[in-house]
């Protein structure tokens, strides 16, 4: 048997199938999406530098920041709806409770309507569409995130908890990059435009940062799949956990 909290002896994965499924969230962040976040970054600064004049720079840096800034939305947006379906999911069909199956059937409903309405934000041209179908896809990542299943810090930004909230940053970064999607032909034309993209992407910027904080935080309290009964048992607040039972002979 594996020590409770001990290191697992060797050559024993302690992970079971649900942990790697909760495992694809962090990994997709860190394997395709803050890959991508360099690259848009730095594409960004050098569209950035062509404009103020130093001409030297590719012509192409305008266009192929904006190009990688859609794939970039798209892998933020499923890599925060993987981490949704995974959390509901896993909670419900382990739970002790009953299945609710109307409200799985309307849960599966929004998903596919999240996911569609950002296909849809990557076809669209007319403004009235991309701005509705921006909306759509948020919205739908928000009602899923509002799922009682859905561990948030806190939900009052009048309090700490709030701004620490691993749920509240992507919630918001997934905005403002389908913000920064919705608006890419206006950001291309005008100036005003461009600048209002440049604040909304150094404030994003900086929650990105913080969820590179607040998700391998998360990914060390969150305890795998069979380590929960015990870990559960611990008084969170007083940071304490009840004495181990003493070794069996
Ligand atoms: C963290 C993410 C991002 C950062 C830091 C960022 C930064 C920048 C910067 C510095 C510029 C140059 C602004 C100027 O010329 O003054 C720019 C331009 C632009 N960005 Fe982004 N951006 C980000 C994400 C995105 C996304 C997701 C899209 C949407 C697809 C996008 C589309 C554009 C467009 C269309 C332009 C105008 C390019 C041109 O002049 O042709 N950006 N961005
Ligand atoms: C692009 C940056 C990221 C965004 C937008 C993002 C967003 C989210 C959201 C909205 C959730 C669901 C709510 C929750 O359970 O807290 C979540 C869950 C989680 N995130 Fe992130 N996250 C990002 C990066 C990371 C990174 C870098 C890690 C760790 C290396 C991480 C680890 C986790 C973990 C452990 C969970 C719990 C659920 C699961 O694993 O599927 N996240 N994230």
């Amino acid at each position: 048997m594996l020590p409770a909290f001990g290191i697992p002896p060797a050559g024993v994965v302690a992970l079971q199938t649900v942990d790697w499924f909760w495992l694809i969230h962090p990994a997709a962040a860190v394997v395709i999406v803050y890959p991508l976040l360099g690259m848009v970054l730095r594409l960004g600064l050098q569209a950035r530098a062509r404009r103020l004049g130093q001409t030297k720079l590719p012509v192409t840096s305008g266009r192929d920041h904006a190009d990688l800034g859609r794939w970039l939305t798209a892998a933020v947006v499923a890599a925060v709806l993987v981490a949704l379906v995974v959390v509901i999911l896993s909670k419900v069909l382990l739970g002790d409770g009953p299945i609710d199956l109307a409200r799985m059937a309307l849960l599966a409903l929004v998903t596919a309507g999240t996911a569609v309405s950002f296909s849809c934000l990557w076809l669209v041209k007319r403004a009235v569409y991309r701005g509705s179908f921006a909306l759509l896809c948020w919205i739908g990542l928000i009602g899923l995130g509002l799922q009682p299943e859905v561990w948030r810090l806190g939900d009052n930004p009048f309090q700490p908890a709030f701004w620490q909230s691993h749920f509240w940053g992507g919630i918001g970064l997934c905005g403002l990059m389908l913000f920064s999607m919705a608006a890419k032909p206006e950001t291309q034309r005008s100036l005003r435009w461009r600048r209002l993209h440049l604040s909304a992407n150094v404030l994003a910027a900086l929650v990105f940062l913080a969820q590179g904080i607040s998700g391998p935080r998360d990914l060390l309290e969150i305890p795998l799949h069979w380590q929960k009964p015990a870990i559960y048992a611990c008084d969170f607040g007083a940071r304490q956990c009840p004495a181990a039972a003493p070794a069996q002979p």
